[in-house]
């Protein structure tokens, strides 16, 4: 994408510069977000009470190490290797802990050991993600053909499944690879075939969580999840939806995802505002005027891979938006500056969160990820 060459070279070069001193400052911690004074969290801090998935079985505790193998892919710097690996050692624990993890042991385990086996072949990493594989596997109900998504904690949820599951795919598809066994891909397959079939809405809208009866698997109801209501159209859902079946057509060469990716982009193309700012909801109310910055960064990565996967007229349409995506975030929602760890502002978990316009570490590592793309920097870990 050299048109964009002038102003990306100069966002990675803040980048670059940020995060030399953000990693070394937060090296022993495994951060999320940033607190008041704009320092990070650190989840794998064991002195703290944390709920049984949300210390260091986070689900998000993945990203810090995979914005670090990012870096490490561009500069070569080792530091960058030795300071993901504090993070991936300290999650081998989660498996003692088992109760806290879930579905999203793709998010976890593909940027921490997934990342580091492929990048320097490291035969610990490649054990450690074959067993977060066989956790993920074990989760799929073969009479509804999904992955189960959270463990009950406020609800019943043997039966829910969710967008961003499509994500965790990854770890199945690459466990499928690494040992020439085709279980693990037969299981994304037809849980991508599910979530095809009963989350994408004709437009291209989709939705956050579908219920099944877990003894059936006869579909009962749809939840508007962390969207703004039922009918709407979460927006990071949607980058789960169009990045998560851009995953699966890469590793499974099936048309129907590339199609599906499709259709959820032209969806996320068309509701693109002006100024390039994604809201939490496409769906949402003019006010107040919430925005998901994380959201957004994970539409363009969608973007960026559905690009280099079509015709030259439909590649132009989808680099330019994830283009104005990711400008939009450079020049109006980024920090480069000294007085807080995270890059990118304004991201919110839900919509009917008590909370709005934080950071959040995953934001940071779709954004860094995005701008590679564009570059063309270091291949792709998922
Ligand atoms: N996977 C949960 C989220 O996107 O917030």
């Amino acid at each position: 994408m050299e048109c964009y060459n002038e102003w990306v070279d100069d966002v990675l070069d803040k980048v670059r510069e940020k995060m030399g001193w953000v990693s070394e400052k937060n090296k022993n911690k495994i951060p999320y977000q940033t607190d008041k004074d704009g320092n990070y969290d650190d989840r794998s801090d064991s002195s703290k009470q944390w709920r049984i998935d949300d210390g260091l079985n986070w689900w998000t505790n993945g990203f810090w190490a995979g914005i670090l193998w990012l870096l490490y892919q561009d500069t070569g710097e080792e530091r960058y290797m030795e300071i993901a690996r504090i993070s991936e050692e300290r999650m081998e624990q989660c498996f003692q802990d088992y109760y806290g993890l879930h579905h999203d042991v793709g998010f976890m385990f593909v940027p921490t050991a997934v990342a580091d086996w492929k990048l320097t072949g490291n035969q610990n990493s490649r054990k450690i993600a074959l067993h977060a594989a066989s956790l993920l596997a074990g989760r799929f109900n073969p009479v509804g053909k999904f992955i189960r998504a959270w463990n009950d904690l406020e609800n019943d949820t043997r039966g829910w499944v969710i967008i961003d599951c499509m994500i965790n795919l990854s770890l199945l598809y690459w466990a499928s690879e690494e040992t020439k066994d085709p279980r693990f891909r037969h299981v994304a397959m037809m849980h991508a075939d599910t979530v095809r079939k009963n989350f994408v809405r004709p437009d291209g809208s989709v939705r956050h969580i579908v219920e099944f009866n877990p003894e059936t698997g006869e579909k009962i109801r749809d939840f508007g999840g962390q969207g703004y209501t039922e009918g709407s159209s979460w927006t990071r859902g949607q980058g789960w939806a169009l990045y998560g079946f851009m995953i699966s057509y890469l590793h499974s060469g099936k048309q129907e995802y590339l199609d599906t990716a499709k259709k959820v982009a032209d969806y996320c193309v068309k509701n693109l505002s002006e100024d390039g700012i994604i809201p939490i909801d496409f769906r949402q109310p003019k006010e107040p005027a919430y925005e998901d910055s994380c959201g957004a960064c994970v539409i363009a990565g969608g973007l960026l891979e559905l690009a280099k996967c079509v015709l030259p007229e439909e590649k132009k349409k989808y680099e330019e938006a994830a283009a104005k995506i990711i400008r939009a975030i450079s020049e109006k929602r980024a920090d480069f500056g000294r007085t807080c760890d995270a890059i990118v502002q304004n991201c919110s978990g839900a919509y009917h969160s008590a909370e709005h316009h934080t950071t959040m570490n995953y934001a940071d590592y779709y954004f860094i990820e995005a701008l590679y793309k564009i570059k063309g920097i270091g291949k792709l870990l998922w």
